[in-house]
Parts: C-alpha cells; sequence; structure tokens
C-alpha cells in the first residue's frame, strides 16, 4: 500500500454516465493512492474507465461470497469485476442499515478472503464524545472489527466521527490528532503493521491543507467533495 490513500466515498450519487465524465477529468494525484468508491450499479462502468493508477471498491460487501441474500453484493463478484477495495462499517451503514461491529468483522475476513482491501470506517456519535466516551467507543469499533482480520493482509482504518460526516462541520486537528495517535497506538499492538489510518468528516479543499499535516494521518475518506473531479484532485494532492 502507498503511504497516502485519499478515497472517494461517492454515497448513493452519480450514474454510470456522471462516473465516467469524473473519471475522464480526474487527474490522478502524485503521491497518494487515489481509491473511488462508486455505488455498486456504477461498478461496471467505473472498472472501465478508472485511470492509470486509480483504484475502485464497493461502498459495502456481503460476508458471503454469493448464495441466497437478495439486495446485497457478493465481494468476490467485486474483485472479479476488478476492484481493489470495499469500505466496511460506514457510519450510514451503522446508523440506517442496523450493521454491527459483528458484521463489520466478517465483512473484513471476506474481504480479505476474496483479495479485496478492506477499509473498517469508524468514529464516535456527538453524544458519546460529550459523555467522554469517545476514545472507548472506537476503540470497541477498532478491536470488535478487526478480530477477524487477517494482518498479514493489508487493510485500512478511516476515522470519521460521525458529527463531522456530511454537516460542514470539520473535527479540530487537535480533535483528528488526538483520536488518530490514539488508533494508532491500539493499531500498532494489535497489527503489528503500518495501516493506513484515514480522517474523513467534511474535508474539502479548503481545510485537507492542515489535516494532512497533522500526525498519523495517513490519508482522507471523502463524502461531498468527492463528487467534482477537480475538487477531489485537490484534496488528494495534499499530500504531495
Ligand atoms: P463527507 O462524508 O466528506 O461528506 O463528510 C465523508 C464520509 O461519509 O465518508
Amino acid at each position: 500500500l502507498k503511504p497516502f490513500i485519499v478515497a472517494a466515498n461517492w454515497k448513493m450519487n452519480k450514474s454510470p454516465d456522471d462516473a465516467e465524465i469524473f473519471l475522464k477529468e480526474f487527474k490522478a494525484p502524485a503521491a497518494a493512492q487515489a481509491v473511488i468508491f462508486p455505488q455498486a450499479l456504477c461498478a461496471e462502468r467505473v472498472s472501465r474507465w478508472i485511470p492509470a493508477g486509480v483504484q475502485w471498491g464497493g461502498q459495502n460487501c456481503h460476508f458471503e461470497k454469493a448464495g441466497a441474500f437478495t439486495g446485497e453484493n457478493s465481494p468476490e463478484i467485486l474483485k472479479k469485476m476488478g476492484a481493489s477495495w470495499v469500505l466496511v462499517g460506514h457510519s450510514e451503514r451503522r446508523t440506517l442499515f442496523e450493521e454491527s461491529d459483528e458484521t463489520a468483522a466478517k465483512k473484513i475476513k471476506a474481504a480479505q478472503g476474496c483479495g479485496l482491501i478492506p477499509m473498517l470506517c469508524l468514529g464516535e456519535t456527538l453524544m458519546e464524545r460529550d459523555e467522554g466516551r469517545m476514545q472507548a467507543v472506537i476503540e470497541r469499533q477498532l478491536r470488535e472489527g478487526l478480530k477477524l482480520a487477517d494482518f498479514a493482509q493489508p487493510l485500512a482504518v478511516a476515522y470519521e466521527p460521525v458529527w463531522a460526516i456530511g454537516t460542514g462541520r470539520v473535527a479540530s486537528t487537535e480533535q483528528v490528532g488526538e483520536a488518530h495517535l490514539f488508533l494508532r497506538r491500539i493499531l500498532k499492538n494489535l497489527t503489528g503493521a503500518a495501516v493506513p489510518l484515514l480522517y474523513g468528516g467534511s474535508v474539502t479543499p479548503q481545510n485537507c491543507g492542515e489535516l494532512s499535516r497533522v500526525p498519523e494521518v495517513n490519508g482522507f475518506l471523502v463524502g461531498g467533495a468527492s463528487l467534482k473531479a477537480d475538487a477531489f484532485a485537490a484534496i488528494a494532492a495534499s499530500f504531495n
């Protein structure tokens, strides 16, 4: 894995045509690995138009490779279509679709078993932060989420405080630094590997510069600002 990863989470936006237009326009960054996470309906078009040096992945997958799971996406098929990555446990999956640490752990195992690189997403809610439980929550999400992971294979973690996602309320550099240092210590003990640790939550071309210089920030997971090719390219270039 490259030392810096900048990922676009398009969520439930963009048609295949929109995706193609973006990919023709997007200039891959020099230093960071760019990764695009389209909705599954765009996967085929993205796999056809993904620029050299850029990777893509699924926003979610099931923990079984195939079978009677109506409406789910197979990690094995994602891999066959050319995906390199899959997001696991994004806060929208956790809060809107009732995903748990346990399903995250199973999905990470399945993804790695299919040769995909899982990106485990975690982060506290505002209430949890206000109650002084930020560290306890993200430690639990990290340990439980990685319970079945193979640390000899690549994986990444994205710290995304729920209150900063899609709100325009970015975490301060102090808050990001504190959480990343905390997660880094646990990750080092747990895995013995250099796991990329990304920040996500209202990252923009305006705030990415100072966030990229925070120690232990190895990249960004970007939602809203990743929908425009030039804005996402500007964010990706912050690690150059
Ligand atoms: P945002 O989303 O950049 O729009 O806050 C980030 C995410 O959900 O990954």
